[in-house]
């Protein structure tokens, strides 16, 4: 028995091994002959913070791609803004104003969508705050905030859009992180803990979906890691060596994104180069990678 019980789990860690050897290969492959973008034509997909920066340039290249935009923003203006250009392009966009943190609005906003628009079938978790000082100096009220809005909103969302998407088996969840929800960052404490809180929701939520015994394969996840983007949420920037680590416009980071989400990757950073030092990094002893963040002196100064 007890030879029996040894073979077969021989067995299957051989199994185990050939198959992650070829998903290895195959991940390789993908690497140099990246899968074909898909269409994003009829999709109806919902983005937070539409009203400036990425959101907008986002929405802005999903429309272009035939995409019908629902544009969410607490502010009215800039959303108009967005969705009047969406339409100058001859693009769909619908605009609603409404606080992304609050949970019921949340709800409210997901029942009009459904009755006026139709069911959302991406969603983009966008909006975020970046209070960007010394956490001794941040208020109760900068804190909370930055969790409500960093995080909190993404879970009422999801919980708002993704039961249409998981019956149909169909959608797409993509969540705006940072470099700052991987690599602590000074003046930015309570931001940080929100960025990497929303890696941990999107790998925690992908497993949830993987691991069900229905069918989720058709729900896609997408996590954005951009460094700093002028969008003006980063107001004092410092960057040493700007030909190595350059301040990327919206447009650029919104190319990127939209190429990730097409492509179906489940996780980027922008720029791109910065997935692979930072992995490296992340092999040595934590005393090793600090030389290097010195050594590029980058980040950002508080601002009030
Ligand atoms: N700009 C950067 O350098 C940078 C870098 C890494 C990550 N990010 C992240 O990317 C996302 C977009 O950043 P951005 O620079 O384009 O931001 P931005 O400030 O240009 O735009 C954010 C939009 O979100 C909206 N918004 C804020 N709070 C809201 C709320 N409670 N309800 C609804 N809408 C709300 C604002 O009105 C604004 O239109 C954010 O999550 C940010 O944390 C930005």
């Amino acid at each position: 028995m007890k030879v029996y019980q040894g073979v077969a789990l021989a067995l299957e860690i051989l199994v185990l091994y050939i198959k992650m050897t070829l998903t290895w290969f195959h991940c390789l492959y993908q690497f140099f002959v990246p899968q074909e973008p898909k269409s994003v034509s009829g999709e109806i997909i919902l983005i937070t913070g539409a009203g400036h920066g990425m959101g907008r340039e986002t929405a802005m290249r999903f429309a272009r791609l035939g995409g019908i935009i629902v544009c969410v923003d607490i502010n009215p203006a800039g959303n108009q803004e967005t969705v009047d250009m969406i339409k100058e392009n001859k693009g769909k966009a619908h605009r609603y104003e409404c606080d992304v943190t609050d949970r019921d609005a949340v709800n409210a906003l997901a029942e009009k969508i459904r009755r006026e628009v139709g069911e959302v079938t991406m969603l983009v978790n966008n909006a975020g705050i970046m209070p960007c000082k010394p956490l001794l100096q941040q208020s109760v009220k900068e804190i909370r905030s930055t969790f409500d809005v960093n995080i909190l909103a993404h879970l009422w969302l999801l919980q708002a859009f993704l039961p249409s998407m998981m019956e149909r088996n169909h959608g797409h969840i993509v969540a705006m992180s940072s470099m700052a929800g991987v690599v602590g960052l000074r003046n930015l404490v309570p931001y940080c803990a929100t960025k990497f809180a929303v890696k941990g929701l999107m790998e925690a939520l992908h497993e949830e979906l993987r691991e069900d015994p229905r069918d989720f394969s058709g729900i896609k996840f997408t996590v954005i890691y951009p460094y700093i983007v002028d969008t003006g949420l980063c107001k004092n920037p410092k960057i040493k060596f700007p030909s190595l680590m350059k301040i990327l416009t919206p447009q650029e980071a919104s190319d990127s994104i939209v190429d990730a989400v097409r492509r179906n990757y489940f996780e980027i950073t922008i720029p791109s180069s910065l997935y692979y030092i930072n992995t490296i990094c992340r092999l040595f002893p934590r005393a090793v990678p600090i030389y290097l963040k010195d050594f590029l002196d980058s980040g950002l100064e508080a601002h009030t």
